[in-house]
């Protein structure tokens, strides 16, 4: 949702800033702006497009200077042209804004603004700040835009530079994200850290309310009230080869392949099989109040929606703890009724995702404790939480979530497991569990190399215009997540199912036409999907599964099986999903779409 940078320090600012805008652009891609502080004043450039074609605009049109700010746009307000690309300049082109957010009152302001002489330009709700900047007295930038901020109802991470006062960026926080980075002799602002991550490892992460003031020399952060806020310097722990493509063609490949290092990383240090426990020091409950828990919430939205899905079926399997698991958009909406010794868990990669971030502070505001499962590292999910799991799967760069996915599963699976043996789970099964999961990835080595065989079905999933994607259980999830990579980046209509559930209607859309997948591994409810099939078979539908190595075989039903090894069914959406991601993946390139940027969407959804 938008991603902003800005620098100022000895360096010309120009490169630095379109190589973090470049780093940025999964947030956002439809267009893209800088303002710089040159020898001749402030001067912008901008377009409708991508980092690139900014790349390109400068290459024409030369800037420098020792302090500026960036914008790539990810449009909620006004179309996507150049006209509404940021940065935004007030009447006079005094100061230059650049927004990640929404300003809900805006509609107000521009006409309050409109009233007092105030020319509008744009159709964007970043406008009305820069006006209100212009507006506002104050003897200083920051002081300027503490007062305009008082008059703004809504989410922002924002900077601002001023004619006035050259090398200063202002920056203020309130529900989008913002970090600073500190180097030497320069500073950074950032909407997140792969942006800065080869100038500097030293960051602060900013509250709300926060307003922090960058010059060449030093940094400081006030309150409204200008009372100083003494936030703490954290290192950062990815490294940059994690946020470059190196050989891959796509950060989406890239991350699907890194997947058995990634879970990995998940799992390392936490099993213990002596105990046949998971030790999860994050979550900060003691054995007694794992042994109350009574009900758990999970609160996701998209591919983390899916994995609290299957961590359904994990939790209440091992711990025997009923698990709701709702959609994070529509729970924050829903009256809360306090129940005693529920438990509410927000999944969510990037950890700044709005709906999961209201849905996590509604659970609290009912009386709730709120645990975070969360890859982001000092994102808004995990401070605010109570406790939790990080996934350390390093940064995911593709907007399609891959590797995230199946680190969220292991995740919940530990949880599982380590509340499990609070509440019952005995020895052996707790170790048997453990070893499941230790096992997890050379069988993840296995499934990816399954490529070539999904690469030959790819070829006629690319000619579909509908798919459908069926599995039961714990891979129902699976399906879902099947369906959702193909439809995001391929632009092909897939829609998930419970295999059984597709009688009860999706059953009339089968034709020749309409390729099925079906998960299928090895498990309890495997003979029931191999009746599914046949319903499918029986109309003319056109299979495909994914099922176990050693599973009988299907091919008098089923075009062309994928078989992943055998594991703990509870854990086998791990290596379902691979050969459905990696389907998505090649369908979407032999389609020629954009993989790690389709359109309409970003990695990172900070709005409502
Ligand atoms: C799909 C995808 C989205 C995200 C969703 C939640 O590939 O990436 O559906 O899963 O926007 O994002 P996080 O996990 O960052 O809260």
């Amino acid at each position: 949702m938008c991603g902003i940078i800005g620098y100022t320090g000895v360096r010309d600012a120009v490169p630095v800033l379109l190589r973090g805008l470049a780093r940025l652009e999964y947030r956002g891609y439809d267009s893209a702006g800088i303002a710089v502080h040159t020898d001749r004043g402030m001067a912008t450039r901008k377009l409708a497009g991508r980092v690139a074609a900014l790349h390109d605009l400068v290459g024409r049109l030369p800037l420098h200077g020792m302090s500026g700010i960036a914008h790539t746009r990810w449009a909620t307000h006004g179309a996507p042209t150049e006209r509404n690309a940021h940065p935004h300049a007030d009447c006079h082109g005094r100061f230059a804004v650049v927004h990640n957010g929404i300003i809900e009152n805006a509609d107000v302001l521009r006409a309050a603004l409109g009233r007092s002489g105030h020319v509008f330009r744009t159709e964007t709700d970043t406008e009305v700040l820069v006006h209100l900047i212009e507006e506002a007295g104050g003897d200083s930038l920051e002081a300027r835009v503490i007062a305009a901020l008082e008059h703004v109802v809504g989410t922002y991470g924002l900077a601002v530079i001023s004619a006035d006062e050259v090398g200063k960026i202002v920056v203020a926080r309130q529900g989008s994200p913002v970090l600073l980075g500190v180097g030497e002799d320069e500073y950074f602002v950032a909407s997140d850290a792969s942006a800065i991550l080869e100038h500097t490892r030293s960051v602060v992460y900013l509250d709300d309310g926060d307003i922090a003031v960058l010059t060449p020399t030093e940094y400081h952060i006030i309150d409204r009230d200008s009372h100083v806020q003494l936030r703490a310097v954290d290192d950062l722990a990815w490294d940059l080869d994690e946020i470059e493509l190196g050989d891959y063609r796509h950060f989406m490949l890239k991350e699907i392949c890194e997947q058995p290092e990634t879970v990995r990383s998940t799992l390392r240090g936490r099993l213990v099989f002596e105990d046949g426990t998971a030790r999860l020091d994050g979550l900060n409950l003691t054995p007694e109040a794992c042994a109350a828990v009574r009900r758990i919430v999970i609160v996701a939205c998209g591919t983390s929606w899916h994995a609290g899905l299957v961590g359904r079926h994990i939790i209440e399997a091992l711990a025997g703890i009923p698990v709701t698991v709702e959609y994070a958009s529509e729970y924050r909406y829903h009256r809360q009724i306090p129940l005693p010794g529920t438990l509410t868990v927000a999944v969510s990669q990037s950890g700044e995702t709005a709906d999961t971030l209201e849905a996590m502070r509604a659970a609290r505001a009912a009386g709730s404790p709120v645990l975070g499962v969360v890859n982001v590292v000092g994102s808004t999910i995990a401070r605010e939480a109570d406790g939790g799991i990080y996934l350390h799967a390093g940064p995911e760069v593709g907007v399609a979530s891959t590797k995230a996915f199946t680190s969220q599963i292991v995740a919940l699976a530990l949880f599982g497991l380590h509340l499990g043996r609070h509440r019952g789970l005995s020895l052996e099964a707790g170790q048997e569990f453990v070893c499941g999961l230790a096992g997890l990835p050379p069988l993840m080595v296995q499934a990816l190399a399954l490529e070539p065989e999904v690469q030959r079905l790819a070829v006629r999933y690319a000619e579909a215009s509908n798919a459908l994607y069926l599995g039961r259980g714990v891979n129902f999830p699976v399906a879902l997540e099947g369906a959702l990579k193909l439809k995001e980046i391929s632009y092909i209509h897939a829609e998930g199912y419970p295999a059984a559930e597709m009688k009860h209607g999706p059953i009339a859309l089968i034709d020749e036409n309409m390729p099925v997948m079906f998960v299928a591994p090895r498990d309890q409810v495997y003979d029931k999907v191999v009746s599914n099939m046949q319903e499918v078979r029986a109309r003319g539908g056109r299979i495909a599964a994914v099922t176990t190595e050693g599973n009988g075989d299907l091919s008098a039903l089923v075009d062309q099986q994928l078989r992943i090894p055998a594991t703990a069914h509870l854990l086998s959406p791990v290596l379902t999903a691979i050969p459905l991601q990696l389907l998505a993946y090649h369908v979407s390139v032999l389609r020629g779409c954009d993989v790690d940027r389709p359109r309409n969407l970003a990695k990172s959804v900070t709005v409502e």
